[in-house]
C-alpha cells in the first residue's frame, strides 16, 4: 500500500540524512508527474496550458502561503531555499537596519546580514536566548550615548538548529523582539520539516523554508512574510515578470509590487508545485502522530548511543531541550569522515560529517563536549544523524550496530533496546 506520507527511496540503502535534503514524498512526486504534460510558460502565455500552468503557479503559492499561517497581506515570495530567501530579505532590509542574530546560526542566518550585525553568543538555555535577546534590544535602543533610537531592527533565529536538533523559544523571541519595537525573521528550513509552523501563531514577521527540506526536491524555497519592507526594497532580481512599465530610457522602469517583484525570470513552477503538494499531504496528516512517532525514534537512538562509552553528544541547552530528528555526535579517539565513510561504504547507511554549514557553533559545541566529558581524544569534526517522515526503529537499529561494530570491532554485540 502506498499513500501521500510514503517518501521514495532505494530498497536497501538507509538515509539518516534527512536534515541536509529530505528524500521526495510520494504527494510532491505525484503532483510533478500530473502536471508535466501540462508543462508551459506561467504568466507569459495565452495557451491553455500557459492558463493551466499559471492557475497551478497561484495556486501552490496560496496553499504554501496557508500552511504557513500567512497573514492576508504577507507576500508569500518563492526562492531557490532558505539561503535565497534570507539573502532577499537581507537586500530588502530599510537603510540603518540593525541585525541582531545568534552566534549558533546555520552559515544561511549569519552571513547574508549588512556590516553591523550584532551577533549574540550562543545561549545555554532557551530562556537565556530571550533573557540575552531582551537586553541586546534594549541596549540598542538606548542607542549611542543614551540617544534613543527608533532605526529599524531585525532579529534574525532559527526555528531549530542544523546541528543540534534543539527548539528554539520562537514565540517568546518573537515575544521579546515585538516588546521593543523589532522585527523577527525565523529561520525554518530544519523546523518545517517536523512540527506544524504558524507565522501568525508564533507572531513572526518573516518565515525562510527549503522545499528540498520538506519532502519537495524540485528548487524552491519562500520566503513569507511582511509586504511593507518587500514593496520598498529594489527587485531582488531584474528582468522580466518584476516590472510594471519599462520605457525607453535606460532608467525609467517601474518596478511591480507583489511577490512579483523578487520573482523575476520564469518561475519554478514544478518546485513550487511539488511544496504546495507536500503542505497539503501534511496538513491533511495527523501531525501529533507524526511527531509522537519521531520523538519515539529520536529517545531510542539517543539512548542507544549513549550507551556506547566512546559516543559523546553536542548540545547547545541540555540533555533534555525540546528536539527534533537531528543528533550530532563525535566518537572520541576516532574521525568522524572515517566513520560516515564506514558506515556508507560497509553498511549503507548515509549520514552527515563536518561542521554542518555552522562552523562557529559546531567548534564551539565540539569545545563544550571536550570539557564536559573531560577527554582530550575527540575529534575536530561531527557527525550528524536525522530521521523524519518513512524512518524506522529498525534503520536507528542498524545504525547502532553498525556505530558498535566500528567503534569496538572485537567488542560484545549491543544489547537489543526493547521493540
Ligand atoms: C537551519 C538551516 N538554515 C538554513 C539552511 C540553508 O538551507 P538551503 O541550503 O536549503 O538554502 C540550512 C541547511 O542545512 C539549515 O539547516
Amino acid at each position: 500500500m502506498t499513500g501521500p506520507l510514503d517518501v521514495l527511496g532505494v530498497p536497501g540503502e538507509i538515509n539518516l540524512d534527512y536534515a541536509a535534503s529530505a528524500p521526495c514524498l510520494r504527494a510532491a512526486a505525484d503532483a510533478v508527474t500530473g502536471l508535466l504534460p501540462w508543462y508551459a510558460s506561467v504568466h507569459r502565455g495565452a495557451g491553455a496550458l500557459s492558463a493551466h500552468c499559471t492557475l497551478a503557479y497561484e495556486r501552490a503559492r496560496q496553499t504554501i502561503g496557508d500552511f504557513f499561517g500567512a497573514r492576508t497581506d504577507d507576500h508569500v515570495i518563492v526562492t531557490r531555499n532558505t539561503t535565497d530567501a534570507l539573502n532577499l530579505l537581507a537586500r530588502a532590509l530599510p537603510a540603518g537596519t540593525t541585525v541582531v542574530t545568534f552566534a549558533g546560526e546555520h552559515h544561511a542566518n549569519l552571513l547574508p546580514w549588512p556590516t553591523g550585525t550584532v551577533r549574540l553568543p550562543v545561549p545555554d538555555s532557551p530562556a537565556a536566548a530571550v533573557r540575552t535577546l531582551d537586553a541586546a534590544l534594549r541596549e540598542l535602543r538606548r542607542g549611542p550615548a543614551g540617544r534613543a533610537t527608533d532605526r529599524p531592527v531585525l532579529v534574525a533565529v532559527t526555528g531549530a538548529s542544523n546541528v543540534t536538533g534543539e527548539c528554539w523559544p520562537v514565540a517568546a523571541l518573537a515575544r521579546q523582539a515585538h516588546r521593543h519595537g523589532a522585527r523577527i525573521v525565523v529561520d525554518a528550513a530544519q523546523l518545517a520539516p517536523h512540527v506544524p509552523v504558524d507565522l501568525a501563531a508564533l507572531d513572526v514577521d518573516y518565515l525562510a523554508v527549503s522545499g528540498h527540506k520538506l519532502y519537495a526536491p524540485f528548487g524552491a524555497g519562500v520566503l513569507i512574510g511582511r509586504a511593507d519592507w518587500l514593496d520598498a526594497a529594489p527587485p531582488y532580481l531584474a528582468g522580466g515578470g518584476a516590472t510594471g512599465h519599462v520605457g525607453d530610457a535606460t532608467h525609467d522602469v517601474r518596478w511591480a509590487t507583489g511577490p512579483g517583484r523578487h520573482e523575476a525570470g520564469t518561475p519554478n513552477l514544478l518546485g513550487t508545485v511539488a511544496l504546495a503538494a507536500v503542505c497539503t499531504a501534511l496538513a491533511e496528516a495527523d501531525r501529533a502522530a507524526l511527531h509522537a512517532r519521531e520523538q519515539a525514534l529520536l529517545t531510542r537512538l539517543r539512548t542507544g548511543l549513549a550507551a556506547l562509552p566512546e559516543v559523546v553528544d553536542l548540545r547547545t541547552f541540555g540533555a533534555d531541550a525540546e528536539r527534533v530528528g537531528i543528533v550530532s555526535f563525535v566518537v572520541a579517539g576516532r574521525d568522524s569522515a572515517e566513520i560516515a565513510a564506514t558506515l556508507a561504504r560497509e553498511h549503507r547507511i548515509g549520514v552527515r560529517d563536518g561542521l554542518f554549514c555552522a562552523h562557529p557553533l559546531a567548534r564551539r559545541l565540539l569545545a563544550e563536549a571536550a570539557a564536559r566529558t573531560g577527554r582530550r581524544d575527540l575529534p575536530p569534526t561531527a557527525l550528524r544523524v536525522s530521521f523524519g517522515l518513512g524512518s524506522t526503529a529498525d534503520q536507528v537499529d542498524r545504525l547502532l550496530d553498525a556505530l558498535a561494530a566500528i567503534v569496538r570491532p572485537s567488542g560484545p554485540a549491543r544489547r537489543q533496546p526493547a521493540p
